[in-house]
């Protein structure tokens, strides 16, 4: 596996590249929004100086590490960014991702993900996953306009928000058939876990 650590990208409308110090205000933009961030495992920032300790622990820190997708997603025109894409180096390679609600139905997210996708895929990840609560469908519609393959559902009582949540998972596999990998982890670790025939 290549040894990269968000390496700037560009698809046709726009620029895929680290979050720097300066895009504070613009972070704050992004994960400050109540709506935007119901879904995710973490509480809406509050405060500049929430913002801060954000980028400094899902961000600053990770480009150090040695391997690491953890993207702002910006449109050419300004390079301001208005949303993430991020693949994990755990073993899940859960890909996450949101985007500022002015933006939303304009294939944004999809276009971000597509080219990462194509990155890790060149860089040697096995595969990619992701989760989404079952009542967030649009983000299930991101997966599905990704190619992503539906696997099973599961029950996690979820924090910090400390709510009962029933996950969807999908999964890209890059080699070989799409389902002959799946990851399992998800599934063995909670107590109520199915496959649901309508998704
Ligand atoms: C999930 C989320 C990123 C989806 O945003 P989105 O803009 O719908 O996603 P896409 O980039 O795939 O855009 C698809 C929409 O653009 C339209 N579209 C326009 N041009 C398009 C193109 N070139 N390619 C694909 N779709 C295009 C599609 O028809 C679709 O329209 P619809 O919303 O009316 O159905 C957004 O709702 C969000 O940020 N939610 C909050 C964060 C979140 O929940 N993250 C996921 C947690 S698991």
């Amino acid at each position: 596996m290549r040894t990269v650590n968000t390496p700037a990208l560009e698809t046709e409308r726009l620029t895929l590249r680290r979050f720097a110090e300066d895009d504070l205000p613009a972070l704050f933009a992004i994960f400050s929004d109540g709506e935007v961030n119901r879904f995710l495992p973490w509480f809406p920032l509050r405060s500049m100086d929430e913002a801060r300790a954000f980028w400094q622990e899902r961000y600053a820190e990770r480009y150090r590490q040695e391997r690491a997708y953890q993207y702002a997603v910006c449109l050419k025109s300004d390079n301001i960014p208005i949303g993430y894409v991020n693949v994990s180096m755990e073993e899940h390679h859960d890909l996450g991702y949101g985007l500022r609600k002015e933006f939303w139905h304009g294939g944004i997210v999809t276009e971000a993900c597509g080219a990462v996708i194509e990155r890790v895929k060149a860089d040697g990840l096995p595969y990619v996953t992701a989760t989404h609560d079952r009542n967030n469908p649009r983000s299930g519609a991101v997966m599905v306009r990704l190619g992503m393959r539906y696997q099973y559902s599961y029950e996690e009582q979820w924090q910090p928000k400390n709510i009962l949540v029933t996950f969807r998972m999908y999964q890209l596999n890059f080699h070989g058939k799409q389902d002959d990998v799946v990851y399992r982890r998800y599934w063995d670790h909670s107590a109520v876990h199915f496959v649901e025939t309508a998704v």
